[in-house]
């Protein structure tokens, strides 16, 4: 079997609804869970019985799932009790949207780009920040976590909200994962594009990959304190007493944090200007990443409405220094495309960026990263809206992000909603049921009942027989 990369030529913060690294999360109420209960991700595998090399129409595989291993971008991932991807979501590594010229996603790429390379002239030939828009999505855990400090007990590593490909490895959940091996590797300002899978729900603003900005800018003292006067009374590093504020962490001089963070705010707020307009409203809202102290996301005001585009901060000096950059000083900040996109172009459901339809392509094949493009609905075809209602295993755990992922490996891009729509406990059975409603439209053309319902008897079999739920 010949592996090579597809053909495609040349995506929480940054999920659509926050989908983060937060600590937010932490702080849910149990009660805020859907079900009310803990639910811990049940187990399975879609490759046992499943051997599916997947062409990329030229003949070339970029993937393959044997009951073994699975092999991706020419690396082999042994499966184990960890692994959770499945042939659907592997396919979408291979589609790399932020790399299709005519993609809206890569049209406000090659903005943000643009606007870096303005932002930050260079002395030389090469620009000062360096892109990488094609690092394999497939990292390790400690790309992933812990070399950004995210601790082993975080949520964000949990099965259930991401796809691994064993206990090891994973589809990145974020852009961030790159971080430290860039810093190792000797860059002080880069910029890292691609594509990042989380298990989530589903709905017009959620799609299981998307992709993602992230930026590192790494200063030393020279470049905080420009002034040679300056840079010689002022420091980077406190040397006497190191206490972590909230203001700074406990390494860090006030001023050098000043310095940096006037740099870092002042830059996105003029990326958000570039993109939506000077007048746009914006206001900053403090918060905490593992990654980054102090922290904030920035909102701008879109129709009335904020709409929190992007994480940022003061990087944690220690990734910095188990990168061999303690020296230096960093801001970081990241992104998601989908969500500007969608607002830029009035693009109203996040499928729609994964369409090869002619009507939806045609519209942004520009030249012009910059045109003001208004996205017209291709033509709204019926949704067809099917329940489905189990009861759940019996002494085991089900999660519905294994349903979720169910669906969508069943019923493709068809699928535009899956929400559960009513649980019960049934004291006398024991037993927990769940109602979920699937609404099932094509986006290009009439998908008829009879069609749906097809689909629909393929997700009931599957579901009983993959998760052992009864149908009821
Ligand atoms: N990785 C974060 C996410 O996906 C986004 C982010 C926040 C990236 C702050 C950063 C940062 O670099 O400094 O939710």
């Amino acid at each position: 079997m010949k592996m090579a990369s597809c053909a495609c030529a040349p995506l929480s913060v940054t999920g659509m609804i926050q989908r983060s690294f937060k600590i937010s999360k932490f702080l849910l109420p149990q009660s805020t869970c859907s079900s009310g209960y803990l639910r811990l991700s049940h187990s399975r595998n879609y490759s046992q019985s499943v051997v599916n090399p997947v062409e990329n129409g030229n003949g070339d595989v970029n993937f393959a799932v044997t009951p073994t291993a699975t092999i991706l971008n020419g690396k082999t991932y042994p499966v184990d009790e960890y692994t959770n991807v499945n042939p659907k979501i592997l396919s979408y590594t291979c589609r790399k949207l932020h790399l299709q010229k005519y993609n809206p996603l890569c049209h406000v790429k090659r903005r943000i780009i643009d606007f870096i390379y303005k932002e930050f002239p260079s002395r030389t030939r090469s620009p000062l920040f360096s892109v990488f828009d094609d690092l394999d999505p497939a990292v390790s855990v400690e790309q992933n976590f812990d070399s950004i400090l995210i601790p082993k007990d975080h949520p964000s590593r949990k099965k259930s909200d991401n796809y691994y490909l064993n206990n090891n490895h994973l589809l990145r959940a974020h852009t961030s994962s790159h971080q430290a091996e860039l810093i190792r590797s000797g860059l002080n300002n880069f910029l890292v594009v691609g594509d990042v899978y989380r298990r989530d729900e589903i709905d017009k603003t959620h799609f299981p990959a998307f992709h993602q900005v992230e930026a590192v800018r790494l200063c030393g003292l020279h470049d905080v304190f420009r002034d040679e006067n300056i840079a010689r009374e002022l420091k980077l590093f406190e040397t006497g007493k190191c206490v972590r504020t909230p203001e700074k962490q406990e390494t860090h001089t006030v001023d050098a944090v000043m310095m940096m963070t006037s740099a870092l705010k002042t830059t996105l707020i003029k990326l958000v200007q570039h993109l939506f307009g000077k007048d746009v409203e914006t206001r900053w809202v403090e918060t905490f990443f593992p990654f980054t102290h102090p922290s904030w996301e920035l909102e701008v005001n879109y129709n009335g409405e904020w709409l929190e585009v992007l994480g940022c901060g003061i990087m944690e000096q220690s990734i910095l220094q188990n990168a061999g950059a303690g020296d230096k000083i960093g801001w970081a900040f990241g992104l998601g495309l989908e969500r500007l996109a969608m607002k830029l172009y009035q693009i109203p459901d996040i499928r729609l960026f994964w369409s090869v339809d002619s009507g939806v392509v045609h519209q942004f094949k520009v030249d012009d990263p910059y045109a003001p493009i208004i996205y017209k609905p291709v033509s709204q075809y019926p949704p067809c809206k099917n329940d489905i209602s189990f009861w759940l295993p019996e002494n085991s755990t089900f999660s519905s992000a294994d349903f979720y992922d169910l669906v969508r490996s069943i019923g493709g891009e068809l699928v535009e909603q899956v929400s559960l729509v009513d649980e019960f406990y049934h004291k006398k059975k024991q037993r927990w049921s769940h109602c979920y409603r699937i609404i099932y439209r094509d986006m290009s053309k009439t998908l008829t009942q009879e069609e749906a319902n097809v689909i629909h008897a393929a997700v009931e079999q599957a579901a009983a027989k993959n998760l052992r739920v009864d149908i009821r």
